[in-house]
Protein backbone atom coordinates (compact mmCIF):
# COMPACT_ATOMS: atom_id res chain seq x y z
CA UNK A 1 0.00 0.00 0.00
CA UNK A 2 1.21 2.98 -0.82
CA UNK A 3 0.67 5.95 1.72
CA UNK A 4 0.66 9.56 0.82
CA UNK A 5 0.26 12.41 3.38
CA UNK A 6 0.33 15.51 1.58
CA UNK A 7 -2.84 16.54 2.96
CA UNK A 8 -1.89 16.03 6.14
CA UNK A 9 -0.28 18.18 9.22
CA UNK A 10 0.96 16.34 12.34
CA UNK A 11 2.79 17.04 15.86
CA UNK A 12 5.27 14.81 16.85
CA UNK A 13 5.89 15.20 20.13
CA UNK A 14 9.39 14.25 21.86
CA UNK A 15 10.39 14.27 17.84
CA UNK A 16 14.12 14.93 18.41
CA UNK A 17 15.12 11.10 19.32
CA UNK A 18 14.17 7.55 19.40
CA UNK A 19 10.54 6.56 18.70
CA UNK A 20 9.68 10.26 17.93
CA UNK A 21 12.19 10.76 15.63
CA UNK A 22 11.67 7.31 13.62
CA UNK A 23 7.42 8.40 13.16
CA UNK A 24 8.20 11.98 12.45
CA UNK A 25 11.01 10.67 9.84
CA UNK A 26 8.60 8.23 7.79
CA UNK A 27 5.69 10.76 8.16
CA UNK A 28 7.81 13.37 6.29
CA UNK A 29 9.08 10.89 3.96
CA UNK A 30 5.20 10.89 3.56
CA UNK A 31 4.75 13.75 2.46
CA UNK A 32 2.96 14.90 5.23
CA UNK A 33 3.91 18.59 7.21
CA UNK A 34 5.08 17.67 10.38
CA UNK A 35 5.75 20.00 13.20
CA UNK A 36 8.67 18.63 15.22
CA UNK A 37 8.84 19.37 18.86
CA UNK A 38 11.91 18.76 21.52
CA UNK A 39 12.53 19.97 24.90
CA UNK A 40 16.04 19.87 25.92
CA UNK A 41 17.89 18.72 22.74
CA UNK A 42 17.23 19.59 19.23
CA UNK A 43 20.08 17.96 16.98
CA UNK A 44 17.75 15.63 15.65
CA UNK A 45 14.67 17.97 14.38
CA UNK A 46 17.39 20.01 12.92
CA UNK A 47 18.11 17.40 10.49
CA UNK A 48 15.11 16.42 9.88
CA UNK A 49 13.67 20.22 9.33
CA UNK A 50 17.39 20.54 7.46
CA UNK A 51 16.35 17.66 5.05
CA UNK A 52 12.32 18.67 4.61
CA UNK A 53 12.51 22.61 5.13
CA UNK A 54 9.17 23.00 3.22
CA UNK A 55 7.25 20.46 5.10
CA UNK A 56 8.56 20.66 8.65
CA UNK A 57 8.93 23.48 11.79
CA UNK A 58 10.54 22.96 15.00
CA UNK A 59 9.05 24.01 18.46
CA UNK A 60 10.16 24.02 21.36
CA UNK A 61 8.32 23.31 25.18
CA UNK A 62 8.98 21.84 28.43
CA UNK A 63 5.94 19.45 29.06
CA UNK A 64 6.71 19.65 33.37
CA UNK A 65 5.15 23.25 32.54
CA UNK A 66 1.38 23.54 31.39
CA UNK A 67 1.64 27.11 29.91
CA UNK A 68 4.53 25.83 27.22
CA UNK A 69 2.06 23.04 26.80
CA UNK A 70 -0.83 25.33 26.00
CA UNK A 71 1.43 27.94 24.04
CA UNK A 72 3.04 24.94 21.67
CA UNK A 73 -0.32 24.40 20.73
CA UNK A 74 -0.91 27.76 19.75
CA UNK A 75 2.04 28.29 18.16
CA UNK A 76 1.42 25.42 15.74
CA UNK A 77 -1.84 27.28 14.88
CA UNK A 78 -0.03 29.93 13.81
CA UNK A 79 2.35 28.08 11.59
CA UNK A 80 -0.49 25.74 9.76
CA UNK A 81 -4.21 27.31 9.77
CA UNK A 82 -4.87 23.11 10.50
CA UNK A 83 -3.89 19.90 12.87
CA UNK A 84 -5.07 16.77 11.80
CA UNK A 85 -3.16 14.43 13.76
CA UNK A 86 -1.80 14.91 17.35
CA UNK A 87 0.96 12.06 18.33
CA UNK A 88 1.48 12.22 22.14
CA UNK A 89 5.09 10.41 21.93
CA UNK A 90 7.40 12.76 24.55
CA UNK A 91 8.19 10.87 27.80
CA UNK A 92 10.33 10.65 30.94
CA UNK A 93 10.77 7.27 32.66
CA UNK A 94 12.20 8.66 36.12
CA UNK A 95 13.35 5.88 38.47
CA UNK A 96 11.22 7.07 41.72
CA UNK A 97 12.20 4.22 44.48
CA UNK A 98 9.85 4.15 47.72
CA UNK A 99 12.59 4.45 49.61
CA UNK A 100 13.26 8.01 48.83
CA UNK A 101 11.91 10.44 51.36
CA UNK A 102 8.31 11.26 51.18
CA UNK A 103 9.05 15.21 49.12
CA UNK A 104 11.14 13.74 46.87
CA UNK A 105 8.93 10.68 46.22
CA UNK A 106 6.12 12.86 45.08
CA UNK A 107 8.24 15.54 43.77
CA UNK A 108 8.94 12.92 41.40
CA UNK A 109 5.71 11.29 40.70
CA UNK A 110 4.67 14.96 39.57
CA UNK A 111 7.03 15.16 37.27
CA UNK A 112 6.43 12.17 35.43
CA UNK A 113 3.07 12.57 35.57
CA UNK A 114 3.38 16.29 34.17
CA UNK A 115 4.97 15.02 31.23
CA UNK A 116 3.59 11.80 30.57
CA UNK A 117 -0.23 12.41 31.28
CA UNK A 118 -0.91 15.92 31.71
CA UNK A 119 0.66 17.63 28.87
CA UNK A 120 -0.95 14.49 26.87
CA UNK A 121 -4.52 15.38 28.37
CA UNK A 122 -3.55 19.39 27.64
CA UNK A 123 -2.42 18.80 23.75
CA UNK A 124 -5.80 16.49 23.47
CA UNK A 125 -7.99 19.23 24.98
CA UNK A 126 -6.99 21.37 22.90
CA UNK A 127 -6.74 19.05 19.64
CA UNK A 128 -10.28 18.05 20.16
CA UNK A 129 -11.79 21.69 19.95
CA UNK A 130 -9.78 21.95 16.95
CA UNK A 131 -11.07 18.70 15.14
CA UNK A 132 -14.53 19.39 15.99
CA UNK A 133 -14.40 23.11 13.95
CA UNK A 134 -12.48 21.27 11.50
CA UNK A 135 -14.03 17.87 9.89
CA UNK A 136 -12.24 16.11 12.84
CA UNK A 137 -8.74 14.37 13.06
CA UNK A 138 -6.70 11.73 14.82
CA UNK A 139 -4.79 11.52 17.99
CA UNK A 140 -2.21 9.01 19.01
CA UNK A 141 -0.55 7.95 22.10
CA UNK A 142 2.55 6.35 22.72
CA UNK A 143 1.79 4.86 25.69
CA UNK A 144 3.71 1.07 26.74
CA UNK A 145 3.38 -2.37 27.69
CA UNK A 146 4.01 -1.27 31.49
CA UNK A 147 -0.08 0.34 30.93
CA UNK A 148 -0.91 -3.15 30.95
CA UNK A 149 1.78 -5.40 32.66
CA UNK A 150 2.93 -3.18 35.17
CA UNK A 151 6.14 -1.93 35.85
CA UNK A 152 9.38 -2.69 37.92
CA UNK A 153 8.99 -1.14 41.90
CA UNK A 154 11.15 2.11 40.66
CA UNK A 155 8.82 2.72 37.89
CA UNK A 156 5.48 2.88 39.42
CA UNK A 157 4.75 6.11 38.57
CA UNK A 158 5.39 5.51 34.82
CA UNK A 159 3.10 2.97 34.54
CA UNK A 160 0.39 4.50 35.89
CA UNK A 161 1.34 7.29 33.87
CA UNK A 162 0.63 4.89 30.51
CA UNK A 163 -1.88 3.45 31.65
CA UNK A 164 -3.91 6.90 31.97
CA UNK A 165 -2.72 7.43 28.17
CA UNK A 166 -4.53 4.59 27.42
CA UNK A 167 -7.65 5.29 29.10
CA UNK A 168 -7.85 8.75 27.68
CA UNK A 169 -7.71 7.08 23.77
CA UNK A 170 -10.58 4.67 24.84
CA UNK A 171 -12.67 7.69 26.22
CA UNK A 172 -12.07 10.36 23.34
CA UNK A 173 -13.01 7.23 20.96
CA UNK A 174 -15.76 6.67 22.66
CA UNK A 175 -17.31 10.34 22.99
CA UNK A 176 -15.93 12.32 19.93
CA UNK A 177 -16.31 9.58 16.74
CA UNK A 178 -19.56 11.50 15.68
CA UNK A 179 -17.20 14.43 15.36
CA UNK A 180 -15.07 12.70 12.92
CA UNK A 181 -12.56 12.55 15.76
CA UNK A 182 -10.47 8.39 16.00
CA UNK A 183 -8.60 7.62 18.58
CA UNK A 184 -5.09 5.11 19.21
CA UNK A 185 -3.06 3.88 21.64
CA UNK A 186 0.38 2.03 20.83
CA UNK A 187 2.53 0.03 23.72
CA UNK A 188 5.53 -0.51 22.61
CA UNK A 189 7.82 -2.96 24.60
CA UNK A 190 11.84 -2.28 24.92
CA UNK A 191 12.81 -0.56 22.32
CA UNK A 192 15.85 0.42 21.29
CA UNK A 193 16.17 4.23 22.47
CA UNK A 194 18.39 6.51 25.06
CA UNK A 195 15.36 5.51 27.46
CA UNK A 196 16.02 2.02 26.94
CA UNK A 197 19.80 2.00 26.76
CA UNK A 198 19.85 2.62 30.82
CA UNK A 199 18.36 -0.80 31.38
CA UNK A 200 20.71 -2.21 28.33
CA UNK A 201 23.89 -0.96 30.14
CA UNK A 202 22.48 -2.30 33.27
CA UNK A 203 21.16 -5.56 32.48
CA UNK A 204 23.30 -6.53 29.36
CA UNK A 205 21.47 -6.83 25.96
CA UNK A 206 21.47 -10.76 26.14
CA UNK A 207 19.24 -10.55 29.13
CA UNK A 208 16.76 -7.80 27.72
CA UNK A 209 16.69 -10.40 24.04
CA UNK A 210 15.86 -13.22 26.60
CA UNK A 211 12.53 -11.60 27.41
CA UNK A 212 11.25 -11.46 23.66
CA UNK A 213 10.23 -13.94 21.62
CA UNK A 214 11.94 -12.66 18.43
CA UNK A 215 15.87 -12.45 18.26
CA UNK A 216 16.07 -9.05 17.79
CA UNK A 217 15.46 -6.07 19.52
CA UNK A 218 12.82 -3.77 18.95
CA UNK A 219 13.90 -0.55 16.58
CA UNK A 220 12.45 2.81 16.95
CA UNK A 221 11.11 2.14 13.21
CA UNK A 222 9.51 -0.68 13.53
CA UNK A 223 7.10 1.31 15.67
CA UNK A 224 6.86 4.00 12.46
CA UNK A 225 4.87 2.32 10.50
CA UNK A 226 1.75 1.39 12.33
CA UNK A 227 1.35 5.11 13.16
CA UNK A 228 1.73 6.08 9.59
CA UNK A 229 -1.32 3.74 8.48
CA UNK A 230 -3.31 5.34 11.13
CA UNK A 231 -2.76 8.98 10.05
CA UNK A 232 -3.72 7.98 6.82
CA UNK A 233 -7.02 7.26 7.90
CA UNK A 234 -7.43 3.77 6.43
CA UNK A 235 -7.37 2.42 10.21
CA UNK A 236 -10.49 4.23 11.27
CA UNK A 237 -12.36 1.80 12.28
CA UNK A 238 -9.58 0.30 14.73
CA UNK A 239 -10.45 3.31 16.55
CA UNK A 240 -10.02 3.22 20.12
CA UNK A 241 -7.86 0.18 20.32
CA UNK A 242 -4.31 -0.31 21.81
CA UNK A 243 -1.61 -1.76 19.19
CA UNK A 244 0.93 -4.03 20.70
CA UNK A 245 4.68 -4.18 19.72
CA UNK A 246 6.51 -5.75 22.42
CA UNK A 247 8.26 -8.24 19.98
CA UNK A 248 6.00 -11.28 21.60
CA UNK A 249 7.12 -10.30 25.43
CA UNK A 250 3.89 -9.79 26.98
CA UNK A 251 0.93 -12.00 24.82
CA UNK A 252 -2.34 -11.11 26.17
N1 LIG B 1 12.15 2.85 24.59
C1 LIG B 1 11.30 2.03 25.17
O1 LIG B 1 11.65 0.91 25.52
C2 LIG B 1 9.85 2.45 25.33
C3 LIG B 1 8.92 1.46 25.66
C4 LIG B 1 7.59 1.82 25.82
C5 LIG B 1 7.20 3.13 25.65
N2 LIG B 1 8.12 4.07 25.32
C6 LIG B 1 7.65 5.44 25.16
O2 LIG B 1 8.05 5.97 23.91
C7 LIG B 1 8.10 7.39 24.00
C8 LIG B 1 9.38 7.90 23.37
O3 LIG B 1 10.49 7.48 24.16
P1 LIG B 1 11.87 6.94 23.54
O4 LIG B 1 12.03 5.55 23.99
O5 LIG B 1 11.92 7.26 22.10
O6 LIG B 1 12.97 7.78 24.38
P2 LIG B 1 13.74 9.13 24.09
O7 LIG B 1 14.54 9.05 22.85
O8 LIG B 1 14.43 9.45 25.37
O9 LIG B 1 12.55 10.18 23.85
C9 LIG B 1 11.85 10.78 24.87
C10 LIG B 1 11.37 12.11 24.35
O10 LIG B 1 10.58 12.77 25.35
C11 LIG B 1 10.97 14.11 25.43
N3 LIG B 1 10.83 14.68 26.76
C12 LIG B 1 11.41 14.27 27.93
N4 LIG B 1 11.15 15.14 28.91
C13 LIG B 1 10.39 16.14 28.37
C14 LIG B 1 9.83 17.34 28.87
N5 LIG B 1 10.02 17.75 30.14
N6 LIG B 1 9.10 18.11 28.03
C15 LIG B 1 8.92 17.75 26.75
N7 LIG B 1 9.46 16.63 26.19
C16 LIG B 1 10.18 15.84 27.01
C17 LIG B 1 12.46 14.13 25.07
O11 LIG B 1 12.79 15.40 24.58
P3 LIG B 1 14.27 16.05 24.76
O12 LIG B 1 15.25 14.97 24.47
O13 LIG B 1 14.28 17.17 23.77
O14 LIG B 1 14.36 16.50 26.20
C18 LIG B 1 12.54 13.03 24.01
O15 LIG B 1 12.34 13.55 22.71
C19 LIG B 1 7.98 7.74 25.50
O16 LIG B 1 6.67 8.20 25.78
C20 LIG B 1 8.23 6.41 26.17
O17 LIG B 1 7.58 6.32 27.43
C21 LIG B 1 9.45 3.76 25.15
Amino acid sequence: MKIDLSKRTVLVTGANSGIGYAIAKQLLESNASVALHYNSKSDGVKELHKQFPNQSEIFEADFNDSDSVINLFDDILSWKDSLDVLINNAGTSIMNSVDLDDKEWINNWNTIMNINLLATGILSKKALQHFKNNNGGRIINIASRAAFRGDTPDYLAYAASKAGMVALIKSIARGFGKDGITAFSIAPGFTRTAMAQKSIDKYGEDFVVKDIALNQLTEPKDIAPIVTLICSGEFDHGTGSNIDINAGSYVR
